[in-house]
């Protein structure tokens, strides 16, 4: 089922993921739900804060169009370092029509667990980095327009609300 994406400014994107315990069939639910709603979009990466549920999961697909898809799930995960300096043209699913310039680390290596539950641990650069360290912030509360400087976080804030007509457009 396809769930209804949460634009800012809605308050709901500054809540915190909770810790997940065990993989539960409401979660593989959840999980499948997220997929659906994230290639609908479409999007590399979703985290489930950005649809109301406040847990430590996101996914990610940074597949190209022409290749197979290539789902990953991350449940609790944790980003154990990060090196390096890189610049990429982010958007979000919850700032449609936003693109901007993030300063975000080059490489980041990060440990979680996949949608059987099972850890793994991943190094990642490139738009895999750049997501993950994207989808990570939304897991506590942060979002692209906290890593712009005075003057693009006043204008991309200006053009969110001209968005919100009572309810999301997208
Ligand atoms: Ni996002």
């Amino acid at each position: 089922m396809v769930r209804t994406i949460l634009h800012y400014p809605d308050k709901r994107l500054r809540d915190h993921g909770e810790k997940i315990t065990t993989v539960t069939p409401e979660l593989r639910k959840l999980i499948d739900d997220m997929a659906e709603t994230m290639y609908a979009a479409p999007g590399v990466g979703l985290a489930a804060t950005q649809i109301g549920e406040k847990l430590q999961l996101f996914i990610i697909d940074v597949a190209d169009a022409d290749e197979p898809s290539e789902l990953r799930v991350f449940i609790n995960p944790e980003i154990l370092e990060s090196t390096g300096e890189l610049t990429w043209a982010e958007g979000c699913l919850s700032f449609p029509g936003i693109t901007e310039d993030i300063d975000r680390s080059a490489r980041v290596r990060v440990r979680a667990q996949d949608g059987d539950g099972h850890w793994f641990e991943l190094e990642a650069e490139g738009l895999l980095a750049v997501a993950i360290q994207h989808e990570y912030d939304h897991l506590h509360g942060e979002l692209m327009i906290d890593h712009m400087g005075p003057l693009k976080k006043r204008l991309t804030h200006r053009k969110m609300l001209k968005r919100v007509d009572g309810h999301s457009v997208a």
